[in-house]
């Protein structure tokens, strides 16, 4: 019965609730494999075996947000703050494209700090330096208004996850000030501007059930976005769900594999989320659907306190290492790292 519902997601990349719960409840290894290979296929007629990379710069861990899973959340005093000056960033840029990348995430909290005309000018220098790279938000819900300058600075896309498509369960993961209704509106706000625009959501978040994670792909169909951000709850031992199970490696993957096939085209990464819960997470993402990595680019020295969950890897000393290690990883299963903006393809033929 899941191998029907697998053809019917592949040749018309959608389901109803009902077949989507029905599947999201037999993740054996069996069906797993078969909607695996799917969703290598329609991966393999948009993308070929290409891998694109993203490098992502964590520049601020101030966040005035206080998210019960996130560990850079205003509670947690144990935090070590930091901010990265402009100067600092830039330097990331340029040694990231020295590595060959040409996307740059520019990552962190609401941190008010960073006003909307520092973050424009940040953006203008960056497109001014590397006219060739596309930059990538994700810093938040902010107003239209803040949204389209910096889209004017020449920002290109930007991420923010939904974290989950049921607004009962969303009030269990935020406090009351945010709502699931204002991150719909930002997500709007930004495709009406012109960005490429990523959502996404946690897998094994505290209170999720199978209805919330069907909610959110029928949410995540109907927005059709450019990119799609998932990966494992992971608990941080200074937020209130410390004591919270983590996602695991076969859900993820198997949510992987029906996005895929959902939105054929979508940019898909394989998260550092993934890789930490085990240690080929994120050669598996690959290898069910995934097309993206973002392997890190942030200063050595700020690593380890860019802290959002525990035990999160890529936190090491070398600055370059990231980019090498994925290469290889990546080549061992078939697959290549690409020096290219990693554009969203709206043909389907891999040429
Ligand atoms: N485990 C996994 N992912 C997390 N994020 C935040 N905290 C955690 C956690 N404990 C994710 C959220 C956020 C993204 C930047 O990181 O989905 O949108
Ligand atoms: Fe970061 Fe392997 S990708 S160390």
């Amino acid at each position: 019965a899941s191998k029907k519902l697998i053809d019917t997601l592949a040749e018309t990349h959608t389901l109803g609730r009902q077949a989507l719960l029905e599947l999201l409840q037999d993740t054996s290894a069996e069906t797993a494999q078969y909607l695996f290979a799917k969703a290598r296929n329609a991966r393999h007629r948009v993308y070929g075996h290409d891998v694109y990379m993203r490098g992502l710069i964590e520049f601020t861990n101030f966040c005035k947000n206080d998210c019960y899973y996130c560990g850079i959340r205003r509670s947690n005093a144990q935090a070590q703050r930091y901010r990265l000056t402009p100067e600092q960033i830039l330097e990331c840029c340029d040694a990231g494209y020295e590595l060959g990348f040409r996307t740059y995430v520019l990552q962190g909290g609401e941190d008010p700090y960073f006003t909307d005309e520092r973050i424009a000018t940040l953006v203008r220098r960056i497109k001014q330096r590397h006219p060739d790279c596309a930059v990538t938000l994700s810093i938040g819900e902010k107003s239209r208004e803040s949204y389209a300058l910096y889209r004017a600075a020449g920002a290109d896309r930007y991420l923010l996850r939904h974290e989950t498509a049921n607004a009962a369960h969303y009030a269990k993961l935020h406090p009351p000030e945010l709502s699931l209704e204002n991150r719909k509106r930002c997500l709007r706000n930004l495709k009406a501007l012109g960005y490429q625009v990523g959502c996404g959501f946690m897998v094994g978040s505290p209170y999720q059930t199978v209805e919330c994670l069907a909610e959110d792909l029928l949410f995540t169909k109907e927005l059709n976005p450019h990119m799609v951000g998932i990966g494992p709850f992971i608990p941080q031992h200074q937020t209130p769900f410390a004591d919270k199970p983590a996602g695991t490696l076969e859900q993820t993957l198997f949510l992987l594999g029906v996005l895929r096939l959902l939105l054929p085209n979508v940019l898909l990464p394989a998260t550092t989320a993934l890789g930490t819960i085990h240690p080929q997470g994120r050669e598996l993402g690959i290898l069910a659907g995934a097309n993206v990595v973002m392997p890190n680019l942030s200063p050595v020295s700020v690593r380890k306190k860019y802290m959002l969950y525990d035990n999160k890897i890529c936190t090491g000393e070398e600055a370059a290492e990231c980019r090498l290690c994925l290469a290889r990883r990546m080549e061992r299963i078939g697959y290549q790292l690409t020096v290219s903006r990693g554009d969203y393809l709206h043909s389907s033929s891999y040429s």
